[in-house]
């Protein structure tokens, strides 16, 4: 990851988001043929499978390995090493990359009308410095590049999108969406940011020169202190274990400056909040004190 732009910096061990965190790895549970596969996994990617919630990527795992003819883990794994294109078919599988422009609406409404307005006025050096922390094929950057030059066409910005998934990341630099992406959006947006190429959305060069994507592991990154006016993280921590989750929000928050904005997915919550200076401004919305 090239890092120094963007405000991250190069790999840290997983171990150290994850101290603590490691409640389902090989120290505490019996290396069943699910760790013994992780495990290898880890080896072969170094994406670390046991960090994330293990109902539902053990079920999404096995599922995906039986579809391709195979029942047995292990064998499974034998197959994986000796096929790279295997491997990315894999990853693409168990990573999940749904996304939509403008998706949950209310939540992008809060960021026009009360957030961004604020990040604007506020602007480090007349630049407002955003992170997409999991943003798949970039929908949620091109959304918020949009806003940012909708409340004032002068807004200078910096929109970085970071994805494990390769394949996802190349996609997002390419800033091309489906009807079906772009069904939250209203038309009126749509065709002032976006152009019509064949049956999809081309997002404008004006959006495209605000956004940056670039292929990152959020459990092994370590972004720099105070490098964002505003982190989004939503529907990417709903994966990992509670622990994980918690550790990585930390994580997020230290790379915020003070006055900054955390924002999560609607569904998700942010434990303990007033221990990392977050407060609640809505219930998906937290500025740093
Ligand atoms: C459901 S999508 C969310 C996309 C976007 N944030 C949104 O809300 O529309 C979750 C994304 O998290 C990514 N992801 C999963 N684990 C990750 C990790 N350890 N580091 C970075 N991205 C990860 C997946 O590849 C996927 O693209």
């Amino acid at each position: 990851m090239s890092a120094e732009p963007l405000g991250l910096r190069p790999r840290v061990p997983s171990e150290d988001l994850a101290r603590g965190a490691r409640s389902s790895t090989p120290a505490t549970v019996a290396a069943d043929d699910y760790t013994q596969f992780c495990e290898g996994i880890r080896a072969l990617t170094r994406i670390d499978l046991l960090q994330y919630k293990r109902g539902q990527m053990e079920r999404r795992i096995r599922s995906f390995a039986q579809r391709r003819g195979v029942t047995d883990l292990t064998a499974y794994l034998a197959q994986l090493r000796k096929d790279r294109a295997e491997v990315d078919e894999f990853l693409d599988r168990v990573t999940i990359n749904v996304s939509q422009l403008w998706r949950n609406p209310e939540q992008w409404t809060v960021l026009e009308r009360q957030v961004l307005p604020e990040l604007i006025a506020s602007a480090t050096a007349g630049r407002v410095r955003a992170w997409s922390a999991g943003c798949s094929y970039g929908a949620e950057a091109y959304t918020l590049a949009a806003l940012c030059r909708q409340l004032d066409p002068r807004t200078r910005a910096t929109i970085v999108g970071t994805d494990i998934d390769r394949r996802m990341v190349d996609r997002a630099r390419l800033g091309r969406f489906s009807d079906e992406d772009a069904r939250s959006a209203s038309k009126r947006v749509l065709e002032r940011w976006f152009t019509r190429d064949g049956d999809e959305w081309q997002a404008s060069r004006e959006l495209q020169a605000l956004c940056q994507f670039e292929v990152g592991d959020l459990l092994r990154v370590q972004p720099r202190r105070d490098a964002y006016d505003l982190v989004l993280c939503r529907n990417t921590v709903i994966y990992f274990t509670e622990d994980v989750r918690d550790a990585l929000h930390e994580r997020l928050v230290t790379s915020l400056r003070p006055g900054g904005y955390l924002v999560i997915g609607s569904t998700e919550r942010v434990s303990r909040p007033r221990e990392l200076g977050l407060v609640a401004t809505h219930p998906f919305t937290y500025r740093k004190s």
